[in-house]
């Protein structure tokens, strides 16, 4: 790897053009410092928030028919394990964690949880020693998820069974692990925090289009948050919530205060296309989710984007939307999941 011209140092942050291979031209964000920088050219480092993320036209019988101009912003694109909003999420929480000098990450999820990947990688790619407390017990051989992140990023994982994970607070799990907690930054599971927001926030500060919706997946609410705060109130907001309940309004309610002080009205949850709850799923998800892939070549994961565009597609045939609205659905990333799903389910996710 070639770096042609360093571009800006800006808050622990550098965004650098370098040349590939190929000989095309890319410009990538990296959490290094000055010192750091020098060492670059034998690292792999993430690729910009900025300019180079797609939005890509959907086209096919349903948006002819309802006149909905249905664009996806190819979040997913970010980067292999850090990808989507799991980038946005991390990038200011790992700022922070530079700043307190912590040399360790230290975060919580589940066994298949795009989160810990992501922290797995974005910890290695930045000097960091990362931990994982995963929730349940240990099981052998490590499913894809898990393996990445112990074998590939070096991440350090512990395991709580189920009832621990549920009703002990993250430090007396901590505590109940014997992990020590000096010189580490602690990231929230699903990575959502106030800095999480802000980083989600930089989802749509960069667009060039003035969308009627934007359509978000949402677990924890925090990517949906950080969008509510960015956008003109022209916009409307729509998150498709991944779990069954109605509790995410409140949630993203205080997330939203949290950040400023504005009151945003324009942002709405659907609750109606969970498939039963988190990472619930029927065959008609599974068949939209492969139609798709086949139709437009973009993949979806079972847990949160497929279900978001199976919702934006139902909305559309039912008239939801009007004639002429532009749709903007952010594809949040979550593919790692995939082989995982289909690990378990039987190949149902064909790529
Ligand atoms: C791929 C993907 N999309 C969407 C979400 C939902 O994000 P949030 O928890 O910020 O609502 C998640 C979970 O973090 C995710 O992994």
């Amino acid at each position: 790897m070639l770096i042609v011209k360093l571009l800006e140092i800006d808050n622990g942050f550098s965004t650098l053009i370098y040349e590939k291979s190929g000989g095309k031209e890319y410009i990538y964000l990296a959490f290094y410092d000055d010192k750091e920088l020098e060492d670059l050219t034998s690292r792999h480092i993430f690729f910009s928030s900025k300019d180079k993320i797609p939005i890509e036209n959907i086209q096919d019988s349903i948006t002819r028919d309802s006149g909905v101009n249905l664009l996806i912003k190819r979040e997913d694109l970010l980067h292999p394990f850090v990808s989507g909003n799991k980038f946005r999420k991390l990038k200011y929480n790992l700022v922070e964690a530079k700043r307190q000098n912590a040399s360790r990450l230290i975060t919580f999820g589940g066994a298949y949880s795009n989160h810990i990947l992501a922290v797995a990688a974005a910890g290695y790619e930045n000097n960091f020693q990362t931990t994982g407390i995963i929730r349940g017990e240990e099981t052998q051989p490590l499913n894809p998820t898990l393996a990445k992140a112990q074998n590939s990023f070096g991440m350090k994982l512990y395991y709580a069974n189920r009832s621990s994970y549920r009703t002990k607070s993250k430090e007396d799990l901590l505590d109940m692990l014997g992990i020590n907690c000096r010189h580490t930054y602690i990231i929230p599971e699903g990575g959502t925090n106030t800095l999480a927001v802000k980083g989600c926030a930089e989802i749509v500060e960069d667009l060039q289009i003035d969308p009627d919706f934007i359509c978000c997946s949402c677990g924890t609410g925090g990517t949906l948050a950080g969008i509510i705060c960015a956008v003109s109130a022209k916009t409307k907001v729509t998150g498709f919530s991944a779990l069954k309940g109605d509790f995410l309004k409140d949630d993203i309610e205080k997330l939203v205060n949290a950040c400023n002080n504005n009151t945003y009205i324009n942002w709405e949850v659907n609750n109606d296309f969970h498939f039963g709850g988190y990472a619930k799923f029927n065959d008609r998800l599974i068949e939209f989710i492969n139609h798709f892939r086949t139709s437009h070549g973009i993949p979806l994961d079972p847990i949160y984007t497929g279900k978001m565009m199976y919702g934006i597609y139902a909305l559309m045939k039912s008239g939801y939307f009007k004639k002429g609205n532009t749709v903007l659905a952010i594809h949040t990333g979550g593919l790692q999941g995939i082989e995982g799903f289909n690990q378990r389910f039987g190949k149902l996710i064909r790529n």
